[in-house]
């Protein structure tokens, strides 16, 4: 309690000095999500794997090259787990005759904001952008894919249902849910993410698809596909 009095106290005459004012969206975002999230980009080439391994969370500092604005503000106000076995899935796994499901109990309850909170929060969120010229080097173009097409290439062709889930009652538990994805990912970022994860995250755990541009977009239509009927 103390200390705590103490921080906000220095934190005032900080922001007496700086006339920075306490509670300014990047205050507020570090300390009710830097405990977890990554907001600037990690030094990955100093800290190489163990960078992974430490992590609580999906790093943020892209957040604006990588979200839609209208889903992290809802997402905010109602998380849902988009992990079905937790950040870490070794961790998270539970053996059973039907092999591996996800610990339920295990998840973590993420933190809710109320409107205001997450729409200020979006709004800083929204402004990292340090990707943006990767972004718009992608040329991916809204197309159709039939569903009967789209499924047998995601999960039969390219495996992809191994590790995520394309509908609710589909798909492995490693990876984020995907049937939700085009609601909350902007369409350049799948593609340009597919065509090349390293470059978003050198950490990343998603085996390195070899795919042409073409075998990309289609992928990214078949979540637009699941996306607009579920
Ligand atoms: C105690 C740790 C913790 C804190 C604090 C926290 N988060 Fe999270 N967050 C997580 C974990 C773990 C996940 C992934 C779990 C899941 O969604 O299944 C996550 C997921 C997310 C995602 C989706 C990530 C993705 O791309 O898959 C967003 C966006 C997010 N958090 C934003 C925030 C924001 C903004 C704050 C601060 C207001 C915050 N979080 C605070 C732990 C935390
Ligand atoms: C071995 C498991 C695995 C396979 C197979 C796999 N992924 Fe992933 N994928 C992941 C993980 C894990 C992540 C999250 C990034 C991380 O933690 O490294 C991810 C991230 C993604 C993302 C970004 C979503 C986000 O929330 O950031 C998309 C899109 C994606 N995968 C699509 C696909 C597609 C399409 C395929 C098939 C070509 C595929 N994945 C195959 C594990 C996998």
């Amino acid at each position: 309690m103390q200390i705590k009095y103490l921080s906000t106290l220095m934190a005032l005459c900080l922001s007496f000095i700086t006339g920075y004012s306490h509670g300014a969206p990047a205050d507020k975002v570090a300390e009710l999500c830097g405990s977890c999230h990554a907001l600037e980009r990690p030094d990955y080439e100093a800290q190489g794997r163990e960078e992974r391994f430490s992590r609580k969370a999906p790093p943020l500092y892209f957040a604006g090259n990588k979200y839609r604005q209208e889903w992290l503000a809802a997402f905010l106000q109602a998380p849902y787990p988009l992990y079905p076995s937790g950040y870490f899935p070794e961790s998270k796994l539970q053996d059973t005759a039907d092999g591996d499901i996800p610990n339920e109990n295990d998840l973590v309850t993420h933190l809710q904001l109320s409107e205001s909170d997450a729409s200020e929060v979006t709004d800083y969120l929204m402004n990292l952008q340090p990707y943006t010229e990767m972004l718009s080097q992608d040329n991916y173009s809204e197309g159709k894919v039939s569903l009967r097409m789209g499924t047998l290439d995601f999960r039969k062709f390219k495996g992809c249902d191994a590790c995520h889930q394309d509908s609710e009652d589909n798909g492995g538990f490693s990876g984020p849910i995907l049937y939700d994805a085009w609601s909350r990912l902007q369409p350049h970022y799948i593609s340009a993410f597919l065509k090349n994860p390293l470059q978003w995250d050198p950490n990343t755990i998603m085996p390195v698809p070899q795919m042409n541009e073409q075998a990309v977009h289609k992928l990214v239509d078949y979540l637009k596909a699941i996306g607009e009927t579920e």
